[in-house]
């Protein structure tokens, strides 16, 4: 079968179109004729091999597993023996492993059956991205929340802002001048473009997704009892990125009124069937075999949205 490969980490001229065999099931396990995959930034961090403490778990001196990808679309073509909630022909999304292929593998509890309205590429975008933004927001009781969403214009910022709207929030974006517009679509109340103007205002919620900004900046835009939420933060070094921030924010959090949190998070099942009721920020796509291009547009940051490949 066709699949992206890479030997070594660095830029997306790393990536190859190649033919690789196909990979086999365990007796938990689906296999997926993939229709259309997810392009995001945990593929940019395996190919790069960046944070280069990442390289714990993606391989030390090359990447352990040489095909990208973990979200997918596509249709089921064979069923290990322990499964019982998919079959054969069923249409399906989620997370699977090395989804940049033809053909992928995928445990049932990261799998969903597609909806109709949803074509493959615009599902094949949800899971990894749209959990994320799902469980920065979750959990509150309370009814309408005043929300700052900080790198609104990228993956999890374009389902962070169109999952607070469907729950009633008011939203307040900040992204750059070109997705302003993108974002006000999303459903976003008001926009920052932080190229031009200071955040200002007072919230219940921080989704902090994209940016480094200090810990006590953004504490000062929070309300007393408000909750700052973090993950990413590109700009954060060569060695931790943004980790470094996120570990400072949880061992604060016991000792000050607001609470700050860095989830890390794997779509589920529950995750995935609560991202079917919103529209998908999928902005375009890309053939399989041009997935360099593809990373090369998303490590500019000028996606708004989503990227998928079709295969
Ligand atoms: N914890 C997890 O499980 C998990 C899951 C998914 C993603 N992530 C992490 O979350 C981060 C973002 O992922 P993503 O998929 O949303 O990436 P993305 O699609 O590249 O979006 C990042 C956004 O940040 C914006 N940005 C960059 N610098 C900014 C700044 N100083 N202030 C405000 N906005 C800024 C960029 O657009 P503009 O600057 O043009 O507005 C871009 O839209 C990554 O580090 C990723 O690894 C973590």
């Amino acid at each position: 079968m066709k699949a992206i490969v890479q030997t070594t980490y660095g830029d997306a001229d790393v990536l190859r179109l190649a033919d690789v065999p196909r990979p086999t099931i365990k007796p938990n396990q689906v296999l997926v004729r993939v229709h259309a995959a997810g392009v995001d930034r945990g593929a940019w961090h395996a190919m790069t091999g960046l944070p280069l403490v990442a390289r714990l778990g993606f391989g030390l001196r090359s990447p352990r597993n040489p095909t990208p990808g973990l979200d997918l679309a596509g249709t089921v073509t064979e069923v290990g023996e322990r499964v019982t909630d998919f079959k054969v022909g069923d249409e399906v999304f989620g997370e699977g492993s090395r989804s940049w292929a033809e053909y992928a593998t995928a445990k049932p509890h990261r799998l969903l059956h597609k909806p109709e309205h949803l074509t493959f590429p615009q599902a094949a975008v949800i899971p990894t991205s749209g959990a994320t933004a799902l469980r920065m927001l979750a959990p509150s009781t309370a009814p309408t929340r005043d929300v700052l969403i900080i790198g609104a214009g990228g993956g999890v910022g374009s389902f962070a802002v169109l999952l607070a709207k469907s729950r009633g929030d008011r939203v307040t974006a900040v992204c750059s001048t070109a997705k302003l517009e993108a974002v006000r679509r999303f459903g976003a109340d008001h926009v920052i473009d932080y190229t031009r103007e200071p955040l200002t205002g007072s919230y219940d919620l921080i989704i902090d997704i994209a940016g480094n900004r200090p810990l006590p900046a953004l504490r000062a835009l929070l309300r007393p009892q408000g909750t700052l939420c973090l993950t990413g933060g590109e700009n954060g070094g060569r060695f931790f990125g943004g980790l470094e921030r996120n570990l400072q924010a949880k061992t604060v959090s016991p000792f000050i009124k607001h609470t700050l949190r860095a989830p890390i998070v794997i779509a589920n099942r529950t995750d995935l069937a609560a991202l079917t009721s919103i529209s998908s920020p999928l902005e375009r796509t890309y053939p399989l075999e041009e997935a360099r291009t593809a990373m090369d547009r998303l490590a500019t940051g000028r996606v708004t949205g989503k990227l998928a490949l079709t295969m």
